[in-house]
């Protein structure tokens, strides 16, 4: 998290506390990693204990003062506890980061009802309840919503009616919640994150072998994959004053991977089932 220190001043978010859904691993921690890097209180929840205690050590070492809480996002009152917790030890919210989310690779005639139900109750009735319940301290604080979101949510990919679906869904409710929640002065942004290395988005759903890693590669025009970092950049960016008269907007952070569409990755996932269930599909 140097990178950041180079650009912006490290007492930037100094007195200001966020919260990242999702934050003990991952891009969301990078976020929370970048805000720490920059002065901020960080508060992170999500389901495994083990897992937050981890990025505390992480964030500690960067100079944070952390708060954890074991919360699933399906749980509403699981939630409005964990945020009561942050304001006891870290003080209000100032921005919120929803970033909470399951997906896996699954064509829709194979997808259970059950399973897109339960994409859709993680990312986006999730990301309702982290904002609905963050609404009274980011009011006080005048602060940011941040939504992760996904190049799913404006180009269709195969095997990812799920995730499409409800990422689409978070980038509407992240404009909606700008429209009604501007006279607040809270602000409404979201974030589409490209191929990101490293993650377990990428374990899921990336390219196995390595020829199809440089296939994908090619496809994107600035020729890699992103790193946590820069999504954790644009985050910080967004929540700054430098920001300050963004809000409803989603910031595309890819590359310019969905730029030519999504055909190199519906090929790849193609392939890979084929080879796993010769003959299909
Ligand atoms: C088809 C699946 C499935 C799979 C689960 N299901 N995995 N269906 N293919 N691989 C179905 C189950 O069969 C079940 O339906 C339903 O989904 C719920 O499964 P559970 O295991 O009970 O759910 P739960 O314990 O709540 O776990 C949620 C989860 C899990 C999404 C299924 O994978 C998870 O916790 N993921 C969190 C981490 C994660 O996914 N990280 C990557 C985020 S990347 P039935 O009908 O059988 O009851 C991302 C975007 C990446 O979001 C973008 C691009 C690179
Ligand atoms: P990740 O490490 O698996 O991050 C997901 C996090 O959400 C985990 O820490 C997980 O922790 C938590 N979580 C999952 N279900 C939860 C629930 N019900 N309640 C609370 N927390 C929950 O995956 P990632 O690849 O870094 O993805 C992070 C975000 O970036 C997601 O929003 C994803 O959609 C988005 N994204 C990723 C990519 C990519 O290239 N990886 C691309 C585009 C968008 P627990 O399991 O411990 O709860």
């Amino acid at each position: 998290m140097s990178e950041i220190r180079e650009f912006l001043p490290d007492d930037l978010f100094a007195g200001k506390t966020v919260l990242v859904t999702g934050g003990g691993s991952g891009i969301n921690l990078g976020v929370a990693k970048s805000f720490a890097a920059v002065g901020a209180g960080v508060a992170i929840c999500g389901r495994t204990a083990e897992r937050l205690e981890s990025a505390r050590v992480e964030l500690e070492g960067l100079g944070a003062r952390v708060s954890t809480a074991v919360a699933d996002v399906r749980e509403y009152d699981a939630l409005a506890a964990a945020f009561d917790k942050c304001r006891d030890e870290l003080g209000p919210i100032h921005t919120l980061v929803c970033g909470a989310a399951g997906n896996f690779l699954a064509p829709a005639e194979k997808l259970s009802a059950n399973g897109f139900k339960t994409v859709v109750d993680i990312d986006l009735n999730g990301s309702f309840n982290a904002a609905r319940a963050a609404f009274e301290q980011l009011r006080e604080t005048r602060g940011n919503l941040i939504f992760i979101s996904a190049g799913q949510a404006f180009v269709p990919h195969f095997a990812q009616a799920h995730c499409g679906a409800a990422k689409a869904g978070i980038d509407n409710l992240m404009q909606n919640l700008a429209l009604e929640w501007g006279r607040f002065g809270i602000r409404s942004n979201s974030i589409a994150p490209g191929p990101i290395e490293g993650t377990e988005g990428m374990k899921r759903l990336g390219p196995r072998d390595g020829g199809a890693h440089a296939a994908l590669k090619q496809a994107i025009p600035l020729g890699r994959y992103g790193t946590v970092a820069e999504i954790g950049q644009t985050a910080v960016f967004l929540a700054s004053p430098l920001a300050a008269y963004v809000t409803g907007t989603r910031v595309v952070v890819d590359g310019g991977m969905s730029l030519p569409g999504s055909g190199v990755f519906t090929q790849l996932v193609m392939s890979a089932m084929a080879a796993d269930s010769p003959g299909h599909p």
